[in-house]
């Protein structure tokens, strides 16, 4: 089963997407965590997207398409896989629809996390993860059972991310409202979007979505 999580920043697309890694065996393809591992090697990728990233805005489509396309091709996928922060332009959504053809697979559905974008600010602005295996984590939401400690890995160091500030959060929005929403009419269309709660809580969140893919 192939699916995207659609959302603004914070809608909580990547966790959600770990959670149907856990539970459902597929594989979750976050392009915002493919770019900054690019970052973090220094890769030729890596060194275009960093300064595009830091402020909030997107990196080029072409970039994207190419490591997308790339991804899926790999053997780990073949069960299925959640893409999560991709497709985030109409142009994505298309080279997306034929490269889900050339491949022969089948895109099952598209959940749409439906959320108050205030509320957003203070999700990211809260958010860390795991430095060692990248579960996430939130200063008020979603604290870790052991403080300090990573409940998946017992790993005791975390990272915040460098765009995880209210400036570069505002313009993250304002690039889903302008480039990224426009992109939902395309699926409904199709007959294959969902809207979920995104503002319940986590668990009510991940029922949710179960109930749409079931
Ligand atoms: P990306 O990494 O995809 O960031 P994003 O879309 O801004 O989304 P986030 O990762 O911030 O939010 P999320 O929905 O995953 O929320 P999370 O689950 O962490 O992209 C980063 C950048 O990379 C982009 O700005 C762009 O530059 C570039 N990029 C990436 N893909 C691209 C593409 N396709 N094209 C062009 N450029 C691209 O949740 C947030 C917090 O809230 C967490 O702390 C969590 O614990 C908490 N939380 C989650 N759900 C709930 C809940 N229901 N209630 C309370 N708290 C919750
Ligand atoms: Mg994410
Ligand atoms: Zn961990």
């Amino acid at each position: 089963m192939n699916l995207i999580l659609l959302g603004p920043p914070g809608a909580g697309k990547g966790t959600q997407a770990r959670r149907l890694q856990d539970n459902h065996g597929l594989i979750q393809l976050s392009t915002g965590d493919m770019l900054r591992a690019a970052v973090a090697e220094g890769t030729e990728i890596g060194k275009q997207a960093k300064a595009v990233m830091d402020r909030g805005d997107l990196v080029s489509d072409d970039i994207l398409i190419g490591m997308i396309s790339e991804r899926i091709d790999q053997d780990d996928c073949k069960n299925g896989f959640i893409l999560d922060g991709f497709p985030r332009t109409t142009a994505q959504a298309e080279a997306l629809d034929g490269m889900l053809r050339d491949k022969g697979l089948h895109l099952a559905k598209v959940v749409e996390l439906a959320v108050d974008e205030e509320a957003l600010v203070d999700r990211i602005t809260g958010r860390y993860t795991c430095a060692n295996c990248g579960q996430g984590y939130h200063d008020s939401f979603q604290k870790p059972s052991v403080d300090g400690v990573c409940d998946n890995c017992g790993a005791t160091e975390f990272k915040r991310r460098a765009d995880d500030n209210e400036e570069a959060v505002r313009t993250r929005m304002q690039a889903y409202r302008a480039q990224t929403a426009p992109i939902l009419p395309y699926y409904r269309d199709k007959g294959i979007l969902s809207e979920v709660d995104g503002m319940a809580d986590i668990d009510e969140v991940t029922k949710q979505i179960e109930a749409v893919i079931s």
